[in-house]
């Protein structure tokens, strides 16, 4: 079983939510495809998962600043580790060789990332 979202997921931002759950998605399509041997297709997935990251931590990041939070710097430190990690596996795939144990990192620094750090933020928002 693959990983999908639940409304438990939702931090309570209507941007950010929906932002999680889009890359969630494409996570998901990644590990389903990797688990059915779907190279290809798994590639694509890390592609486009790529770009919604990164489009997804700009975000992050703006609001952040706009909010003067205490914590964006160290935020934005873990959003360009998270981007190295997500590159080296867009680069694995396209190569074919992306393996199953590192997508399962990735949903777990997903889920670390999401009820750690991006709910503190948002319960500094809702302070
Ligand atoms: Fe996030």
């Amino acid at each position: 079983m693959s990983i999908v979202w639940l409304s438990s997921m939702e931090l309570g931002h209507a941007g950010i939510d929906r932002d999680h759950k889009t890359v969630l998605g494409i996570i998901r399509n990644c590990d389903l495809a990797l688990r059915d041997g779907r190279q290809a297709d798994a590639a694509a997935a890390m592609a486009d998962l790529r770009v919604e990251v990164a489009a997804h931590f700009a975000r992050e990041i703006d609001l952040m600043s706009e909010a003067h939070y205490d914590r964006t710097e160290e935020h934005a430190q873990g959003h360009r580790r998270g981007l190295a990690e997500i590159e080296g596996m867009v680069e694995a795939a396209r190569q074919g060789r992306l393996a199953a144990d590192a997508m399962q990192g990735l949903i777990d620094t997903f889920a670390r990332r999401l009820f750690f750090d991006d709910a503190h933020f948002v319960n500094f928002l809702n302070r």
